[in-house]
């Protein structure tokens, strides 16, 4: 490899919470982004990126209490280059053990023309000086000049030479429309690491976005190029395509430190379980043949391969699932489990349950262990269901659907009311789950448009606890853009029509609750 440097640490900087939440359809309440914080901290990225704060008074909220409650990695929040946005982020951060601002403006032709109209001295002058505004409040200031690399590379030299002067201690390039190929994103960061003069004093860092499906090997090219820190997402979320996904950048700097020769801090035994995480919370599904934490990642389907991992294990593996946190043998739990071994296992897993709780967790659990042996992700599945369900203004008491290829798909549902009366209603639609959905409906008086609806098997078999995340919205619960707020949900179930009817009043009580301004 012709890297200009080798060596070194490379920081993981997630930014799932802030451009994965641009991924379309996709919004985190400030409890699920709590959650994914508190994962992320367990997987051990370096760089919490939690918000926008300056976007909407919902996230500096949300950003403030991940300052406030997640402990180990730098918390930051971004920025445009603006007084204002400056001072947001800061008020949400400053309480972190580390915090960090994240200044922004654009330096290409194109946006500086279009969107900023803004001459080039006017962006260099704006980014220094508000550089030096985030410096005054906080000692770890990032800057980005969006859109990097298609931005004349000398301007965008003068403009990082600038922000470094001002203050800027990690200079973050972007590939904001995936429009690199590696050869010369590569070549972009060797160009910075020797023609920008004081660059000694920044950490380069890289944001790559995935429109041409390279958002990966353009990170790879910048770190063998010398850039030290890797901005991604887990499942690669993100505005359009997406961003780089964290688990093929860790997983590829770590199969291949032969070739990099660069240190990780992540635990990527936690890989599995916050890729599980992030997809169940968002709604959006992990494509079965994805890398790392796709469901086929490690599966071997002919005779010839199966016959080779059998004899050993790397004639068609490069990674043990388990050095990314999939164990095969995954059985934890059987129906003579106690309330002890309970709680013992789920405290591995990193959940301390009040006795409540516990309570709660073990009568699921041993409905479970009637008919099946219980295994992590089944578990996990039952503490997301009864623990991090939002606040019920309607609960579902029961559902019930008939369903065939004759006949009318029909469901009766009961909901506790604020009021603890109990509404049923019955209704009928072109299947059960739709018919379900009609039901609440009618005793809600909602009628959200259903954006998206997937539905996975935690394990494999027919036993297996199927698990249901969708999306809705409603033209009536506006965001602060003036578009239909978009409201996610999670069900879990062996039963799918139960798991479906459980996320979609998952999403409802959201909407119902942003409707009553809550
Ligand atoms: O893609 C991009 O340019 C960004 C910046 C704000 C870093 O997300
Ligand atoms: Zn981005």
């Amino acid at each position: 490899m012709d890297g200009t440097s080798v060596g070194g640490k490379v920081l993981i900087f997630d930014t799932t919470l802030r451009d994965g939440e641009q991924t379309p359809g996709v919004s985190f309440t400030p409890e699920e982004k709590l959650r994914i914080a508190r994962q992320l901290a367990r997987l051990r990225v370096d760089v919490i990126e939690a918000g926008f704060p300056a976007a909407s008074p919902g996230d500096l909220e949300a950003v403030r209490r991940i300052a406030l409650e997640v402990e180990g990695p730098v918390i930051c929040a971004l920025a445009r280059a603006v007084e204002a946005d400056i001072r947001a982020a800061w008020e949400a951060i400053r309480y972190a053990e580390r915090p960090r601002i994240h200044v922004f403006i654009a330096t290409s032709d194109v946006h500086l023309r279009h969107k900023l109209k803004l001459s080039r001295e006017e962006v260099l002058a704006r980014a220094r000086e508000m550089v030096a505004y985030a410096r005054s409040l906080c000692p770890d200031v990032e800057f980005s000049p969006e859109d990097a690399s298609r931005t004349d590379p000398a301007f965008l030299r003068e403009v990082l030479e600038a922000a470094i002067d001002a203050g800027a201690t990690t200079v973050n390039i972007p590939d904001t429309v995936g429009y690199a190929i590696p050869a010369e994103f590569g070549d972009l960061i060797r160009g910075i690491v020797e023609g920008v003069p004081n660059i000694d004093r920044a950490v380069i860092s890289v944001h790559c976005h995935d429109d041409l499906g390279l958002a990966v090997a353009n990170s790879l090219a910048a770190v063998a190029a010398g850039a030290r820190q890797v901005e991604c997402t887990v499942n690669g979320l993100g505005e359009r395509a997406g961003n780089a996904a964290l688990e093929e950048v860790v997983m590829a700097l770590s199969v291949r430190r032969d070739l990099f020769g660069v240190e990780l801090g992540v635990d990527t035994t936690q890989i599995a379980k916050t890729s599980r995480l992030v997809s169940s919370i968002s709604g959006v599904a992990v494509p079965p043949n994805k890398a790392i934490v796709g469901a086929n990642a490690f599966a071997h389907e002919s005779g010839v391969h199966q016959d080779g991992v059998l004899k050993e294990r790397t004639t068609y593996e490069i990674i043990d699932p388990r050095t990314v946190g999939i164990t095969r043998s995954e059985l934890v739990l059987g129906k003579l489990s106690g309330r002890h071994a309970l709680r013992e296992r789920l405290r591995a897993l990193g959940y301390e349950l009040s006795d409540e709780e516990l309570e709660r967790v073990f009568s699921r659990f041993k409905e479970l262990a009637d008919v099946k042996e219980v295994s992590e992700a089944d578990l996990e599945a039952i503490v997301a269901d009864e623990l991090f369900r939002p606040p019920e203004i309607y609960r579902l008491e029961q559902v019930q659907a008939v369903c065939g290829d004759k006949g009318i798909p029909t469901a009766t549902v009961a909901l506790r009311a604020p009021d603890g009366r109990i509404l049923v209603d019955s209704n009928h639609g072109t299947g059960p789950v739709d018919a379900v959905y009609r039901a609440i409906n009618r005793i809600v008086g909602e009628e959200p448009r259903l954006i998206a609806f997937s539905i996975k098997a935690i394990t494999g078999g027919l036993d297996a606890i199927g698990e249901v995340s969708i999306t809705v919205e409603s033209p009536d619960v506006k965001g602060e853009n003036g578009k239909p707020r978009i409201f996610s949900g999670q069900g879990a179930s062996t039963d799918i029509v139960v798991a479906s009817a459980k996320a979609y009043m998952n999403a409802l009580n959201k909407l119902l609750a942003a409707k009553e301004g809550k």
